[in-house]
């Protein structure tokens, strides 16, 4: 049996330029908490630059990019305007989301099978730029096999609906969810695609997933926003990097 491949954390920090803004100053930087998660072990530092600008702005993202060590992932909607923006910033990787309702499935991922029209030439001028692209998708069979006919090398599986029903205790709901990433992120490896996950996911969530031979990185943020007015970003960014690990060691080849 093959060895599972590396997991890699991103940190998302979207939130603290949540508050950032709350006071419409220029504390908490957004940019001084990835170049600390990054020291504190993060593989890569992940922003969502939204089009009501309700956290990241664009001068964070020219400034993550310019000044941190480690890849950036750029989430965004498939628009023109971020395309320019995208474009002019060459992060490393670009990850698609919905951010409208009609762009949305049923379960809350970008909606790429309703949509693969409009996306295949976003999506190949991206790989033409030598952009990576990820698409957030639900664990959806047909959403997947979209996503390998688009030709994204990448997909994000949306981990809300299992995190919040894992949350909420509901113990079936949580299950089918969680049935529902194992098959899906099985899928994905097979059709040839490297499999991220993210949304909502906290320290035992993230243990869990971590398993998952199949899955190469965990994008996280708000979670890890919030233990860090607590203990700090960087324990924040060991602890989750430890229990990551201690999830990966359970996964199926490493025995
Ligand atoms: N991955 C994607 C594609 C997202 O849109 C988000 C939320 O911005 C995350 C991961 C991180 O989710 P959370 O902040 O709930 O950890």
């Amino acid at each position: 049996m093959s060895t599972a491949l590396p997991l890699r954390l991103g940190v998302n920090v979207d939130h603290i330029a949540t508050l950032r803004n709350a006071r419409g100053g220029t504390r908490p930087d957004p940019v001084r908490a990835a170049l600390l998660a990054i020291e504190a072990g993060a593989d890569g530092i992940t922003a969502h630059l939204r089009e009501d600008r309700r956290h990241i702005r664009d001068a964070d993202m020219a400034r993550l990019k310019a000044e941190i060590s480690k890849p950036l992932n750029f989430e965004m909607a498939a628009t023109a305007d971020m395309m320019t923006i995208s474009l002019a910033t060459k992060p490393h990787a670009v990850c698609l989301v919905p951010e409208r309702r009609e762009e949305l499935t049923t379960e809350g991922g970008l909606d790429v099978v309703g949509q693969h029209n409009a996306l295949a030439p976003f999506i190949a001028r991206l790989n033409d730029a030598g952009i990576r692209v990820s698409l957030f998708i639900a664990a959806d069979p047909a959403q997947i096999e979209m996503a390998a006919r688009l030709r994204a090398p990448v997909i994000e599986i949306h981990t809300g609906a299992w995190c919040d029903a894992v949350g909420d205790g509901l113990l079936g709901k949580a299950e089918s969810e969680w049935q529902r990433i194992v098959a899906g992120a099985a899928l994905a490896r097979a059709a040839g695609l490297e499999v991220h996950a993210g949304h909502g996911l906290d320290y035992a969530t993230a243990e869990r997933i971590a398993a998952l031979p199949e899955i190469a990185e965990l994008n996280i943020g708000y979670y890890m926003v919030g233990e860090a007015l607590f203990v700090g970003l960087a324990e924040t960014v060991r602890t989750m990097r430890a229990a990551m690990d201690r999830g990966r060691g359970k996964a199926a080849g490493n025995g």
